[in-house]
Order: C-alpha cells, then structure tokens, then sequence
C-alpha cells in the first residue's frame, strides 16, 4: 500500500481509535446532524468506526456510508448494530454510490485527508449529485493555525500518558500547498509505534468557493457542534451547505 493510499491513515489507526478520540462532542454531532437529516437517508464520508454513524441509526435515521478502511469499517461491524450500515468501500472523492441523500457529512476534518484542490472540489461536485431536492451537505472541520508552526515544522507533546509511555505529535508545512504531513508517534517500552496523518487544509472561505463551484452555498457556519459562533478564536467550524437557488 502507498503512502498515499486513501486507506493507510484508517488501517494504521482502526486498533486505537475509538480510545483516543473519547473527548469529541459526539452527542452534539449527533443531535446536530439527527435535526437536520429528519429521517434521512444520512451518507457519512469516512464513516470510520461508526462514531457518529451508530447512535444515529440507534435514533431510527437510515445511514449509510463510503470508507477506504477496511480495518476501520471491521470496528463498525464489529459492534451493535454495525451488520445494519451499508457501506460501500472506495474514495469519497468519487462517491461512487447509489441514491440521494436528506444530508451528506464528513466531520472531524475528514475532508481534509483529500490532499489535493482538485479531489476536494471533485468531492463537492459529486456530493451535490447526491444531495435530495433540500438536501444539506454538512462539513465539521479544524480552523487552520499556521502559528501552530515554527519555520513549518512542529514536534509537541500530546500526550504523557503514564510514567511508560508518551506521544508526540511531529509535523511539517507547505503552506505552498496547504499540506501538513504529520506522525502521532507513540513511544514506550514497548517500542515505537508511528500513525502518519496527512491534510490539504482549507480555510472556510475556500470551502465556500468550492460549494459555489458545485452549485451550492452556505447556509450556517458555527464553531461548535452546539452552535456556538464562530469568532476568530474557533478551533473547529460546522458549515451547512445547501443548493444555491437564484
Ligand atoms: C478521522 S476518521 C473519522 C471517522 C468517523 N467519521 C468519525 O468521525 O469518528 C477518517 C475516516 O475517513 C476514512 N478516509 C480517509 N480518506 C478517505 C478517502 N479518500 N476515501 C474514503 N475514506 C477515507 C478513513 O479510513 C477513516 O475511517
């Protein structure tokens, strides 16, 4: 598998997950999407270990979704409910399924792990193919902070999680591209172990050109799942897009 390869983030990281990622509003997301989506069909892009995918089809919404993991998709599966997802394996850049959808999500800046303009807005595109008549396509992702970089590198303690083990977070910009290439490395007595995270970052001004360009507009930003405003010191933004009718 290349480096590349839209499965190696999952499939490197499926085992620790649903372990690391505990702090997100996940019940936020929930609410926030379940209100939009009324009874759906919902298609979640990077549908991942079920996160949001689970408690949302708990909540009587049909969900469906596309993921490049296999190792991701066998966690889904391999809880409650997980055999009732259909999900189809593949890029979300193409989205290659079948029907419309009351609302199409890619959340915890997903999108971003599409590392070039041209997959991003080819994601737009065919997200609006897919959208019903009122459809809504939904984007949670980071704010970009370029001062997070000292001469476009960063090597920062994420974690000192006992007196055995650390994580480090190690990463390099290309602001030329938008582009951060980073590792989560664990080290402890056990060894080393290395999880890469690569991005095209986007501000959301950028997202909103993409959406025209797909026939589409915003509809509402926040900076939190629970509707708080965003303000120049959000770390995360929701944008809400619908169709663009003149
Ligand atoms: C950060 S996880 C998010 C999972 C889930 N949505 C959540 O919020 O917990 C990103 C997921 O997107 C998938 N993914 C990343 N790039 C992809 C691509 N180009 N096509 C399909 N799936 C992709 C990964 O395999 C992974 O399951």
């Amino acid at each position: 598998m290349s480096d590349n390869d839209a499965a190696s983030y999952g499939d490197k990281i499926a085992d620790v997950y649903d372990e690391w990622y505990t702090q997100l509003d996940t019940s936020g997301a929930v609410d926030f999407l379940a209100e939009l989506a009324g009874p759906g069909p919902v298609l979640e892009l990077g549908i991942g270990t079920g996160r949001l995918a689970l408690p949302l089809s708990e909540r009587g919404v049909e969900v469906h979704g596309i993921d490049a993991s296999e190792a991701m998709v066998a966690k889904l599966r391999g809880k409650p409910g997980g055999d009732r997802i259909p999900i189809t394996m593949g890029d979300f850049a193409d989205l290659e399924v079948e029907g419309r959808f009351s609302l199409i999500a890619v959340v915890f800046s997903t999108f971003f792990s599409l590392r070039s303009q041209e997959e991003q807005v080819r994601c737009f595109r065919n997200a609006a193919l897919h959208l019903s008549e009122d459809g809504l396509f939904v984007i949670e992702a980071f704010v970009p902070d370029v001062s997070r970089f000292d001469r476009q590198q960063r090597v920062s303690a994420s974690k000192v999680k006992s007196d055995d083990e650390v994580m480090l977070e190690v990463s390099q910009h290309d602001p030329t591209q938008q582009r951060v290439d980073a590792h989560h490395i664990v080290v402890s007595e056990a060894g080393i172990k290395m999880y890469p995270v690569k991005v095209r970052y986007v501000y959301p001004a950028e997202l909103d050109l993409m959406a025209q360009l797909a026939g589409l507009r915003l509809r509402e930003r926040w900076g939190s799942w629970r509707r708080e405003p965003l303000t120049a010191s959000s770390i995360w933004h929701v944008s809400v897009y619908e169709r663009a009718r003149s």
